[in-house]
């Protein structure tokens, strides 16, 4: 962990966000429901928008310079989190726990997607549902080509965040069903290199 890591990478992912991202944020949170992890909380922005009905959650987060905008979302919502400092790709959770897991901008920054995936899935109960808002690379011949040229400068400002994950196929090639798949409408300017899906996949009964 390093100043930047710790002091100014926080102050930056809440800098970052939009309205155009808070609607994307209650779109794939609106049908969470049950006992919910969230990989990767950050500073909790996803506090804002969970349904009025989600009052708890778990969550993994191996940065504690998160902690404390977490801890403030958390007091301004009323939703408690019980924090555990660890991976996705190592999860201390017993198999089938939980009813929801939830992931928002983390699949691009972990070391092994596939890992993730495959934790995700095993603390899930049968039927359990993975709620997903990521960005990877681009259809787009002329978005990717961009994406390839600032990933390094991606992965040195956010935290390890790389633009060029294929997420979509990380997804479709594990042992999740999807049931919904959406490509978010690329923005504009600097912020169209992010590009997004949103969706919903589940473990089989
Ligand atoms: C770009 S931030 C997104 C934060 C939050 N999910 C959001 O939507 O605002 C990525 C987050 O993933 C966390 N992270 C990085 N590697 C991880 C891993 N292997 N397992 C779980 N979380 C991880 C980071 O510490 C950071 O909080």
């Amino acid at each position: 962990m390093g100043l930047y890591s710790d002091k100014f990478f926080p102050w930056v992912l809440d800098a970052i966000e939009s309205e155009e991202m808070a609607e994307q944020r209650r779109l794939f949170l609106s049908k969470v429901r049950g006992e919910i992890l969230e990989i990767g909380i950050g500073t909790g922005v996803n506090l804002l928008y969970y349904p009025e009905h989600v009052r708890t959650l778990t969550t993994l987060e191996p940065s504690d310079a998160m902690r404390p905008r977490a801890r403030k979302r958390e007091s301004e919502t009323g939703r408690i989190i019980e924090w555990l400092q660890g991976r996705g790709e190592d999860m201390p959770f017993d198999e089938g726990r939980f009813d929801a897991v939830v992931c928002a901008h983390v699949l691009c920054t972990v070391n092994d997607v596939d890992a993730v995936l495959g934790e995700s899935y095993r603390v899930l109960k049968p039927g359990g549902r993975l709620h997903f808002l990521e960005h990877g690379i681009s259809k787009e011949e002329k978005i990717m080509k961009w994406q390839i040229r600032l990933n390094g400068l991606s992965k040195v400002i956010g935290g390890g965040c790389q633009l060029t994950q294929d997420i979509e196929a990380h997804i479709r090639n594990s042992n999740f069903v999807i049931d919904e798949l959406v490509d978010v409408k690329a923005s504009s300017g600097i912020n169209g290199v992010y590009t997004h899906i949103r969706g919903l996949a589940h473990k089989p009964s």
